[in-house]
């Protein structure tokens, strides 16, 4: 089976950090390829910036005034052979935004996209207005280059460029050299981006892998690959399952001829063995055809994207491991298929949750509440962690609502929710808050057992989130219904790809900002 890392990833694609005072010193290195240099409002340059175009300066605005740019972010100018300098190319991106604050994550990721295809560039990072950390901003470019680059391409076997290209292997390798004022404190931020890019990378792959390829037991093993950073790897197999009680889970399953898994991560970063953990629990329907309660036809390939909570957990995972993030954390993932077949749960069955309470099956294409309901149980009795957040692509409904903009945020737990809400703020995936209440669960009100686990027509994503609550015993808890964030997903700059491990940056800036030192 195809490698986690290889293919997907830009692996071919390398950046370095270097000093302003290189670029343009060096005649051999360094010259040809693109220069990229950052223009502010009304076309203003950094000094550093003037100094390298030199005579340059002038080709830039006579060039500026017939395009008619004017460094508004968003804007470019590319200008080819540029006289006077050592380059091929002048690429003059602007930056200059009507109000708030600069985003360089998105910056880094546009101007991947203008240098798409180019072997070699050099960026000079010398804005107009120098940003209060030059060396976060640096590496907030690097890991949006690194994240627009990100292509999944495995299963192409020829590239769209190969009949003009005989050496296509060659050109597919770029350098990119980020020129700023300090090289050494952004090589240190680089650590983190790393973790971070890598991490989103892993959660990319994760969905956009078709379902032949990606099913409980390989995803399983692919959450394994972990423990190479020292995170601890729990795989319960059926037979675990089924001793523990995860019968609500296992019944999703059990039109399947794969196996059902439940993955439990963790990673020990406190300085403490003892420190409350703190857990992320994702759904991982590596397939939901609807099972009994079939889906239509259309559009059903997208539910090997079902899988999405759970990818995010392992990216996030390893982004925390890989950063080694001084907190203690779970990540626990349901892996099931959803099938329908001889063997395949019924609507009108009942089933006995790992909780005790017993659950009547009315939809089962309902299927991603019964898998986190015994997965959130199993997590708050075994590990009675500090929060648990979950993720899961779990309705439709969502998107009626909320759209691909937002990711729909339920929660019994006021703190938990304003901090979440802020760092979707500050990472730009973005979470809104939705109402939970009484008179919501009681729709799920059943005949015949404790509970039904569809409420019916009306507020589908909030009736879902009811029903998670019952399994999470009070414990601080935050539900984020990611159906219409976790893939497909609008393109952005800094992302081109269909699975687009929308979370990790997220849960990542949680912890960083409340739980760690
Ligand atoms: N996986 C789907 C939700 C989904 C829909 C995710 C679209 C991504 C895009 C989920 O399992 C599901 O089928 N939900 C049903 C629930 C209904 C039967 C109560 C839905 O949303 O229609
Ligand atoms: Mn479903
Ligand atoms: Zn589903």
């Amino acid at each position: 089976m195809a490698g986690q890392m290889a293919g997907q990833m830009a692996s071919q694609l390398q950046i370095e950090f270097t000093a302003l005072k290189e670029v343009g010193a060096r005649k051999g290195r360094g010259a040809g390829g693109t220069l990229v240099v950052l223009a502010g409002a009304d076309l203003a340059l950094g000094a550093e910036t003037r100094r390298i175009l030199g005579a340059g300066a002038d080709l830039v605005k006579r060039a500026a005034a017939t395009a008619k740019f004017k460094g508004q972010s968003g804007q470019s100018l590319d200008i080819l052979s540029p006289a006077g300098l050592s380059f091929d190319r002048l690429l003059v991106i602007g930056t200059a935004k009507k109000e708030g604050a600069p985003d360089f994550l998105s910056l880094g990721g546009a101007i991947m996209g203008k240098i798409d295809g180019i072997a070699q560039a050099t960026l000079v990072f010398d804005p107009a207005e120098t940003p209060s950390d030059v060396g976060r901003a640096g590496a907030d470019i690097m890991l949006g280059m690194k994240l627009r680059a990100y292509k999944f391409d495995l299963y192409k076997t020829k590239k769209k460029d190969d009949d003009e290209k005989a050496t296509s292997k060659a050109s597919d390798k770029k350098h990119v050299a980020i020129a700023l004022s300090d090289p050494a404190s952004a090589k240190r931020e680089a650590k983190r981006a790393d973790a971070l890019a890598n991490g989103i990378t892993i959660a990319r792959n994760l969905v956009n892998e078709p379902p032949n390829v990606l099913f409980p037991a390989s995803f399983a093993q692919r959450a394994k690959e972990l423990q190479k950073l020292g995170v601890e790897v729990q795989v319960l197999d059926e037979k675990a399952l089924h001793k523990l009680g995860f019968r609500m889970l296992l019944g999703v399953g059990q039109g399947s001829d794969h196996e059902s898994k439940v993955v439990i991560m963790r990673w020990n970063g406190a300085k403490s063995a003892k420190s409350k953990p703190l857990a992320f629990v994702g759904k991982g329907v590596c397939f939901d055809t609807g099972g009994i309660s079939i889906k239509p036809a259309a559009g059903m390939e997208d539910m090997k994207g079902d899988m999405a909570g759970a990818a995010c957990v392992v990216g996030l995972m390893h982004a925390l491991a890989a950063r080694k993030a001084k907190i203690n954390a779970i990540g626990a993932i349901g892996l099931v298929e959803n099938m329908p077949d001889g063997k395949a749960q019924r609507p009108g069955d009942i089933v006995t949750s790992l909780s005790g309470q017993t659950v009547e099956i009315i939809n089962t294409d309902a299927e991603g509440r019964l898998v986190l309901g015994d997965v959130l149980w199993y997590v708050q009795d075994k590990y009675k962690p500090q929060f648990m957040v979950n993720l899961a692509t779990l309705t439709g409904a969502i998107l009626v609502a909320l759209g691909t903009e937002h990711a729909g945020l339920f929660s019994n737990n006021d703190e938990l929710s304003a901090r979440l809400t802020e760092a979707g703020l500050a990472t730009g995936e973005k979470i809104w808050r939705m109402p939970l209440g009484a008179a919501y669960d009681k729709l799920l009100d059943s005949k015949f057992a404790d509970m039904k686990h569809v409420g019916g027509r009306f507020a589908g994503s909030i009736t879902a989130a009811q029903f998670l609550q019952r399994f999470v015993n009070g414990v601080p808890w935050a539900h984020l219904d990611i159906a219409g964030t976790g893939m497909s997903s609008p393109s952005s700059d800094i992302n081109q790809s269909w699975g687009s491990g929308w979370g990790v940056r997220l849960l990542d800036r949680l912890v960083s900002d409340h739980y760690e030192g």
